[in-house]
């Protein structure tokens, strides 16, 4: 019995650990040192709605928001979900920037000005599809580390990448 129970438990550890690799890149914050570069980087204007997709511990949401965005995060660890919005709390950020606890493939792109990627490589293919679908001209993307495949960047600062979302043709939309 007890050796039924041990292995569906390690099933079960083995199915949430596939789900989490598979769908987004593990926890790994951005250096204190490269958020401040990000916040210049990006070339934000006051009031802009910025996403920060897999947010970690909120620190790019709060910085973002401290510069006079309104931040949102995705975010699928519920520690982490946690962790940010006390950290919210703590620099009296309510109110300006949002931590939603999601799977992020799950949400529609399309409300924001900046999106800020993190990622991983094997799914910068899979972002760049979604952006292609949902982000509206005008919107940039700013990639950390990893970068779109078949993207041309407008302005590039090792690790950092910025696009900007033009319209498409309808036959790259369709493929
Ligand atoms: C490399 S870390 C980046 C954290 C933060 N953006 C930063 O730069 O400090 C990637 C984050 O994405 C989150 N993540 C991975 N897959 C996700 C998914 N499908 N939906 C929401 N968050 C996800 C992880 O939990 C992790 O916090």
């Amino acid at each position: 019995m007890l050796i039924i129970i041990a292995n569906v438990l390690v099933l079960v550890v083995t199915i949430i650990l596939l789900y989490y690799v598979t769908s987004g890149a593990p926890y790994l914050p951005t250096t204190d040192k490269n958020v401040l570069k990000m916040v210049k980087f990006a070339g934000m204007k006051r009031g802009q709605k910025i996403l920060d997709v897999g947010s970690g511990d909120g620190r790019i949401v709060i910085a973002f928001a401290k510069a006079g965005a309104e931040a949102h995060g995705f975010e699928i660890n519920p520690i982490l979900v946690w962790m940010s919005r006390r950290n919210i709390k703590r620099a009296g950020l309510q109110g300006k920037a949002f931590i939603h606890f999601v799977n992020f493939w799950k949400r529609d792109f399309s409300p924001y000005d900046l999106v800020i990627v993190y990622q991983i490589t094997h799914l910068m293919k899979k972002f760049q599809k979604k952006f292609e679908k949902e982000l509206r001209p005008g919107t940039k993307i700013l990639c950390n580390s990893f970068f779109l495949p078949d993207w041309k960047a407008i302005k590039f600062d090792k690790p950092l990448y910025l696009y900007e979302k033009v319209k498409m043709r309808k036959s790259k939309l369709k493929s």
